[in-house]
């Protein structure tokens, strides 16, 4: 333990922005702005230290403690539903969790539907809590190709600006989950650096309810 605040941030521009919102809160950290690509930035007055992660890895490094604060999206937090404290909503990285398919689609409840996506989890509470009899097909990436290509009936995924969906025939069949970024801190963390972690979601907090 070094007494810095360490903090995940998810590579990207969502955690560009992210970043911005630090700064006006009074935690900036100038030497991360510099174009290169270096992953580790810290601000020794303040002593908060400044990382980028995968977006899909943020929790992880808040839940074991190699990051005492992060941001990541509710898609991930609802999927591997990591111990972790959520402190807030940031408002912004907003999608929603759908389920989409081929603009003929017709569920056909006595047959097992195919669903292919990367949120298995997510997929497998939404139709277990219909009673619905599903086939997974867990893929990483380019989901909506499955329907398409008649790999799977349906696809339960993100969708933002739905042009990926449009530009690929699909449509959506249902929008069951709103997304948005959160502010995630380690349990352990929350307790020893209750102070600075506090400050750090009341401003946070504030500068997300004007956006
Ligand atoms: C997500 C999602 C869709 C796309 C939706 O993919 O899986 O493919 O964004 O965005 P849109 O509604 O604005 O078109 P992402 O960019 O995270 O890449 P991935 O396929 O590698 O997961």
């Amino acid at each position: 333990m070094d007494g810095y605040l360490n903090i995940a941030l998810p590579k990207g521009r969502l955690g560009e922005k992210v970043y911005d919102m630090f700064e006006k809160s009074g935690y900036p950290c100038p030497s991360i702005k510099e174009n290169n690509r270096k992953l580790i930035f810290e601000n020794e007055e303040l002593k908060i230290r400044f990382f980028w992660v995968k977006p899909s890895d943020v929790a992880i490094y808040v839940e074991r403690g190699a990051a005492d604060v992060g941001v990541a999206g509710k898609d991930i937090l609802m999927e591997y539903k990591p111990e972790v404290y959520e402190l807030c909503d940031l408002n912004m990285g907003k999608c929603s969790m759908c389920v989409a398919g081929k603009k003929d689609f017709v569920d056909n409840r006595n047959k097992t539907l195919r669903v292919a996506t990367k949120f298995v989890n997510i997929a497998k509470e939404y139709y277990s809590a219909q009673g619905r009899d599903i086939d997974i097909i867990a893929l990483n990436g380019s989901i909506e190709l499955a329907p398409i290509l008649s790999l799977s009936d349906v696809i339960v995924d993100i969708v933002e600006t739905g042009t990926t969906l449009k530009e690929n025939n699909l449509e959506v069949v249902e929008r069951f989950m709103p997304i948005s970024a959160r502010l995630i801190a380690n349990k352990s963390s929350f307790k020893f650096k209750t102070e600075i972690i506090e400050d750090i979601t009341s401003k946070l907090q504030a500068l997300a309810e004007n956006l």
